[in-house]
């Protein structure tokens, strides 16, 4: 397993936090905090905030994402927003699948690999979320539920736009709520997700892509977990939407 050939990505999920005065001023405040990181760094911040995120991290390390796009490109999709929407607008990531969407929006894994796909053809880089439930973990499906995720949403992608892909794990009774998997269990986790592209695309694909663990990632514990040969990066809430916590996991990346 050769880690030192993944590029880490850690980057910040704000969810629905910060208009975009507050967006500008915590790049500001980022910018120099995180100007000397060894792997890629990314804020993805809400729709409304794209355009004061893109210009203040303008010339620097930050590149600036989305938290969600839709699968069509055009259309009668009130209150929806497309790819090529987001790539005009300066973005070069976006999230695709998260829990809270699965959870509170009805995002399925069919509408996860339509967005993952229109993401990939309009040039977007695509951060795909997969995990799962404590009770699913404790009935023992998580390897199959993973893997099951990860080859859904990922249906249809080519080898070549694979190379765009980050996945992220994120068990769900981990995220927002303090409770951090152990440095094993998202070791664990990670090792099926990169099993299941093993198994899609071959070894090599498998041991090119960069998957994070997600889910109460902290100054504290970035870099046990960041140490383990699985897990590249973090998608982190909480702690992104604090200048000197996501610097210190961004720094635990950059070793
Ligand atoms: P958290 O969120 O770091 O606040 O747990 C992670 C995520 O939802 O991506």
């Amino acid at each position: 397993m050769k880690k030192e050939a993944r590029k880490a990505v850690i980057a910040g999920n704000w969810k629905m936090n910060k208009t975009p005065a507050e967006a500008a001023a915590l790049i500001e405040e980022m910018k120099p905090l995180v100007k000397d990181a060894d792997c890629e760094v990314v804020l993805c911040v809400p729709y409304v905030d794209i355009a004061a995120a893109v210009e203040a991290a303008k010339g620097s390390n930050i590149k600036i994402g989305a938290e969600n796009v839709h699968f069509k490109a055009s259309g009668a999709y009130t209150g929806e927003i497309s790819a090529e929407m987001l790539t005009a607008s300066g973005v070069e990531y976006v999230i695709v699948g998260h829990s809270e969407r699965r959870t509170y929006f009805g995002e399925t894994d069919q509408t996860v690999n339509l967005r993952t796909l229109a993401a990939l053809n309009a040039g977007l880089k695509v951060i795909v979320c997969v995990g799962k439930t404590l009770e699913q973990r404790e009935l023992g499906y998580t390897e199959t539920l993973l893997k099951y995720q990860t080859k859904m949403a990922l249906t249809g992608v080519t080898a070549e736009q694979l190379k765009n892909v980050v996945i992220a794990y994120e068990p769900v009774w981990a995220i927002g709520t303090g409770v951090v998997a152990t440095d094993d269990q998202a070791d664990e986790g990670n090792g099926f997700v990169r099993a299941a592209v093993a198994e899609a695309y071959g070894e090599a694909a498998a041991e090119a892509i960069t998957v994070q663990y997600g889910g109460s990632m902290n100054a504290k514990n970035a870099e046990g977990l960041l140490g383990k040969v699985n897990v590249d990066g973090g998608l982190i809430g909480g702690a992104s939407l604090k200048a000197a916590d996501f610097s210190v996991i961004v720094g635990a990346a950059s070793k």
